[in-house]
């Protein structure tokens, strides 16, 4: 578990696949990474069931390692943030409740997911890969101090942070 400010970054739990499912359905999720869509609450169960187990194994070099983000003042869930392999590296991925945007949320999640990574794991550096087009998630990883190495490919962003 990772505590910031607002936020209880924790282990996914099965009662968390209404909100998944809700979350999966909205707009932005549905744009910017519609293979986190799902059909209806079965396909959602089956995916964070799934999920739960993989992060059992707590090494995002193996298996994806995500989180819920639950929302410390009411106990909702409200996003999740993940680590999985990418490119010879470890990306980090991240969603938050679309009520809640523009807070500052998700820069709290994904800066305490990859202080976490660096220092706990001691991963030599973390990718965030997101479309050009995603302008505030681009933003979240630079506010998160994630510096952008490139376009690779053309529309494609790679920002990078290491434990340096
Ligand atoms: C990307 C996402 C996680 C951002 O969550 P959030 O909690 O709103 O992010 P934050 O509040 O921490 O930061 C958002 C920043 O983008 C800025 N922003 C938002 N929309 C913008 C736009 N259209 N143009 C320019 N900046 C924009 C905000 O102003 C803020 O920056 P600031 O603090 O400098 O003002 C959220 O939009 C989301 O869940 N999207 C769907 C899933 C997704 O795209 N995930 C990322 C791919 S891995």
């Amino acid at each position: 578990m990772i505590t910031t400010a607002r936020l209880l970054l924790r282990p996914l739990v099965p009662g968390d696949v209404p909100a998944i499912y809700t979350m999966s359905l909205e707009p932005a999720l549905g744009k910017w990474i519609p293979d986190q869509v799902y059909r209806d609450e079965e396909h959602a169960e089956e995916v964070v069931l799934m999920l739960i187990e993989m992060a059992t194994h707590r090494d995002p070099r193996d298996k994806p390692f995500v989180l819920g983000l639950e929302e410390r003042e009411t106990g909702a869930l409200i996003g999740h943030v993940g680590l999985s392999k990418a490119r010879g590296s470890v990306e980090i991925g991240y969603a938050i409740a679309e009520r809640l945007h523009g807070r500052g949320l998700a820069t709290e999640a994904v800066t305490a997911m990859t202080d976490w990574a660096l220092r706990e794991l001691g991963l030599p550096e973390v990718l965030g890969i997101v479309a050009t087009a995603n302008v505030s998630s681009c933003r979240v990883l630079e506010k998160a101090g994630y510096v952008y190495t490139g376009d690779k490919p053309a529309g494609i962003a790679v920002y990078r942070r290491t434990a340096a």
